[in-house]
């Protein structure tokens, strides 16, 4: 079997024993700050000291291994993604790129390859932001934009990231000094599965990102009155729940006919009861668009339809922006150079905008960021059926070595 494959199946044999690493039982959750989440860091970190990697677990939890150039001087490439998950999530998103990322350094020490610059390989401890719904909290560390206020923040169980972080024993008021200084970056490199369709319905294993959705998540409350689901005439109800829906449908319909994707993922209906008339829901909004303008102006537009429909339907509403941020720009330098080794290694040259957000985001605003897509299953993500063939793998093998040599001969 070329060497290539053989080290895909140790990437891939490693992927499978992180995702047996979970909350639940009989599905992959990993969420920031848990026990699973602390049994995985660790597990991450034994395979990077392991690898002979100066490796520690930083004070927001991210998993961290640097092989140091011989020039003490010399800027540092970061190879990085995500171990925490979404719930009932598949294998690779983010795991994927973090043992790819190991696996290149790996094999950088093995062949005994001089580095003109330092490798440190990052496992984030939360991109994806499901428990304190605030995304990149890993990535902002390391880039030094974290907002200290973030630390208030609580998680469903009323827990603050503060608290959190003091019971990962991590020391919140450390935070800045795990920043990496915007001196010391020579790039920031990425490999993540593309999370859609389009290198499955191409036949292609690996494509460039050109650049990286914006993104906006609102949490929207809608107060009406509670009431006996038998009592009340269907003229004098104020249906917090018929509002809501009549809101997601609407959000639906705008989407289509704007450059912006909208999704309402999560629906609570405060004190549920199926004989009692809503009085509260409480819905998320996440709004995404490569185009700025475009963005803001749906966003504008939903705020408007809501106040609209609210009215008409006496419901109180209160909209709240949780996060945001603007579309970011891969830098054109790295990915030519992630393009050339594409091309040497004989495949197709692809580039793609990516929907999904990234630790790539957060470390743009110090670093080059640049990113190479993996093709999976049907572009199924955040799914159990994620999936990513060994040739894939190994694809992805093959550019990042040539890219990385591209890096080193660059000068
Ligand atoms: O939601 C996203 O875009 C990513 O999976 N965190
Ligand atoms: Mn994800
Ligand atoms: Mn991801």
């Amino acid at each position: 079997m070329e060497q290539a494959l053989q080290r895909a199946a140790q990437v891939m044999a490693q992927v499978n024993e992180l995702a047996a690493i979970s909350e639940e039982t009989t599905v992959i959750t990993r969420l920031f700050g848990t026990p699973a989440f602390l049994q995985a860091s660790n597990w991450v970190l034994g395979l990077m000291k392991a690898a002979g990697l100066d490796a520690r677990i930083d004070n927001i939890g991210n998993v961290r291994g640097r092989w140091a150039s011989h020039h003490t001087n010399a800027k540092t490439l970061v190879i990085a993604s995500h171990i925490d998950t979404v719930r009932n999530a598949g294998k690779f998103d983010g795991p994927l790129g973090v043992l790819l990322g190991l696996d290149s350094i790996t094999h950088i020490i093995q062949a005994r390859i001089e580095l003109p610059f330092h490798i440190e390989l990052i496992a984030f401890s939360d991109e994806e932001g499901v428990r304190f719904h605030t995304t990149y909290l890993g990535s902002k560390v390391v880039a030094g934009t974290f907002e200290t206020s973030l630390l208030h923040t609580k998680d469903e169980m009323g827990i603050t990231l503060q608290q959190a972080i003091e019971q990962m024993h991590g020391n919140p008021r450390q935070l800045a000094a795990d920043a990496m200084a915007a001196h010391d970056w020579l790039g920031y490199f990425e490999i993540h599965i593309e999370q859609g369709p389009v290198l499955y319905e191409r036949d292609i294993p690996v494509a460039i990102v050109t650049a990286i959705a914006g993104q906006k998540r609102a949490e929207i409350i809608f107060t009406g009155t509670a009431g006996h689901a038998g009592t009340v005439p269907m003229n004098m109800r104020q249906d917090a729940l018929c509002c809501a829906a009549e809101f997601i449908l609407e959000t639906e319909k705008l989407a289509h006919s704007m450059q912006v994707v909208a999704t309402v993922g999560k629906l609570h209906v405060t004190g549920a009861a199926s004989n009692t008339i809503p009085g509260e829901v409480i819905c998320s909004l996440d709004l995404r668009s490569a185009n700025e303008a475009m963005a803001a102006a749906a966003y504008e537009q939903l705020q408007q339809t809501c106040i609209t429909i609210c009215h008409k339907r006496k419901i109180v509403p209160e909209w709240k922006l949780v996060q945001q941020t603007t579309p970011v720009q891969c830098d054109e330098g790295l990915n030519t150079l992630v393009a050339k080794a594409i091309q040497q290694c004989g495949y197709p040259l692809v580039t793609m905008i990516s929907g999904a957000g990234h630790d790539a985001v957060a470390i743009s605003a110090v670093s080059p960021v640049t990113m190479l897509f993996v093709r999976c299953y049907k572009g199924i993500s955040h799914h159990p059926e994620e999936a990513v063939e060994l040739k894939d793998i190994a694809a992805a093998i093959k550019v990042s070595d040539n890219f990385i040599q591209q890096l080193i001969h660059r000068g």
